[in-house]
């Protein structure tokens, strides 16, 4: 399940974002590919834990922390601070999968069950640089706003197509949610959306009361902290 969440950083956000990110000092993002990412990769990146990327990661954890849409939809457990990267010039980073063991600053081992785009370029500002994404109903091909963000399961096959005038600048990141079966989760975003929309034309209807039971009942049950 591809899932759009609209809206993560205000435009005021992305401008005070880019303005940190356009003055740092970015470098060869093969950096943090694996054996074969690195074959197909190439853009360069800010390196993780520089203040650059910390300044703007903690300004993208507080707006995702508030952003109900991203809960509900990744049920976060574990997110790794957020990176950056940059594609000009044809840059392009071609078809593979992320890996499914990072680690946390702190060094605990996190598996990536969701894989975050967030965009930082307005999408008139560049030719191509779309996400595609092999999802089980066939390629999908993203390229969002700046400040929305793509939710994605990270056993995708994804590729970045080449930038071929102006420039893309994005956020990238895992996260390892506490429901680790991409249908479980699924399931449950649903369901929350449902109860919601039923919610808000009658708050007190029993059903609501019963629906909102199971969905924490069924969280119960699936969730692995
Ligand atoms: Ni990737």
């Amino acid at each position: 399940m591809l899932v759009e969440i609209p809206e993560v950083l205000t435009a005021a956000q992305v401008a005070e974002a880019r303005k940190v990110l356009d003055a740092a000092e970015w470098v060869d993002g093969r950096i943090s590919a694996g054996h074969q990412g690195a074959h197909v990769k190439d853009n360069v990146q800010l390196p993780p834990g520089s203040p650059a990327a910390r300044q703007v990661g903690e300004m993208i954890n507080n707006a995702l922390r508030a952003h109900k849409v991203f809960m509900s939809a990744a049920l976060p457990l574990h997110v790794l601070p957020p990176m950056f990267n940059s594609y000009e010039g044809g840059q392009t980073f071609g078809t593979h999968i992320d890996g499914a063991i990072r680690i946390l600053p702190n060094g605990q081992r996190i598996r990536t069950d969701l894989s975050c785009t967030l965009f930082l370029s307005a999408p008139e500002d560049y030719d191509g640089g779309e996400l595609t994404i092999e999802d089980t109903y066939g390629t999908k091909t993203v390229k969002l706003p700046a400040g929305h963000l793509i939710l994605y399961p990270s056993t995708s096959l994804h590729q970045v197509t080449p930038v071929t005038r102006g420039r893309r600048v994005c956020s990238f990141f895992w996260l390892q949610s506490m429901v680790r079966d991409n249908g479980h989760r699924a399931m449950l975003y649903d369901m929350d959306v449902a109860i919601q929309r039923l919610g808000a034309e009658n708050p007190i209807h029993p059903s609501v009361i019963s629906l909102t039971g199971l969905y924490h009942n069924l969280l119960r049950h699936w969730a692995e902290l």
